[in-house]
């Protein structure tokens, strides 16, 4: 297994200038035991053009939540035959979701934070640990300027929280207008939502679209305080 010492990625993070050297270090330094982590938003399509131009055999996957949009999978679907990719799909485990829906009722997560961290936890967290244990890296499309948790990442860093392997998030430092410039620059497929107010798009009963002058997360698990707007696959460290 390659495990690398925060020493190391120290000295590492420093020399990647520019999203594509830190997804040329992944994919030299850990393939085939990292993949990036897509749920098909903006940034994620981003990363699966540059992933494309750089080595079309990068592994990606997907956690389907079994409540998703339906413009997710047709995005899915459509940048899957541009790019000639097999996406990993994970889903969640049976019992686990039949046991929740059927003690807690379907729309739990509305009922409470708890709910929502159980909800999250089963559909989403179980899913990508169980991915991640068989990794020494994932890529992920977070930005700095998306929540404070994730304001003082850097492009690699160590995860503690997925068995101390090397978290990879090529667009750390970009913004959301460089996010739609490459987009469209490039000619890329992107979810159909994004140009209806959605810049952040999860679970379809849990994200809304945003009014202008909200926040680009507002419309994310809407009724709760903005503290809670985590789901457990990005936490911060320690948490
Ligand atoms: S979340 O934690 O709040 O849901 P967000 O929607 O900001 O995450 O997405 C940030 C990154 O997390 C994505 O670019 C992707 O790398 C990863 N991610 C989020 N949701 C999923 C998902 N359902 N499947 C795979 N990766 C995901
Ligand atoms: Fe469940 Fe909503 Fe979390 Fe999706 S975002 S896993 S529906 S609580």
């Amino acid at each position: 297994m390659a495990k690398f010492t925060q020493t190391e990625i120290d000295e590492i993070n420093p020399t990647l200038k520019t999203p594509q050297n830190a997804i040329k270090w992944a994919l030299e330094n850990l393939h085939p035991r990292v993949a990036t982590a897509s749920s098909f938003g903006a940034e994620d399509s981003v990363l699966i053009d540059m992933l494309g131009k750089i080595n079309p055999k990068a592994r990606i996957f997907t956690l389907d939540t079994g409540r998703l949009y339906q413009e997710t999978y047709d995005i899915m679907d459509e940048l899957s035959k541009k790019y000639n990719i097999s996406f990993e799909v994970m889903f969640p485990d049976t019992k686990e979701v039949e046991e929740m829906v059927s003690t807690k009722g379907i729309n739990l997560f509305y009922d409470s934070v708890e709910n929502r961290h159980l909800c999250c936890g089963i559909r989403k967290v179980h899913p990508l640990k169980k991915m991640l244990s068989s990794l020494d890296g994932w890529i992920t499309g977070i930005r700095s300027e998306q929540t404070t948790t994730r304001e003082n990442t850097d492009m690699l860093e160590i995860d503690e929280n997925f068995g101390g392997i090397v978290k990879i998030n090529p667009l750390i430092g970009w913004t959301w207008d460089q996010v739609l410039d490459y987009l469209k620059l490039n000619n890329i497929p992107y979810h159909k939502l994004i140009d209806k107010g959605y810049p952040s798009i999860g679970c379809a009963p849990c994200t809304r679209a945003i009014k202008p002058g909200e926040d680009l997360r507002a419309g994310r698990w809407w009724w709760e305080s903005q503290k809670e707007k985590e789901c457990g696959l990005h936490m911060e460290h320690g948490s």
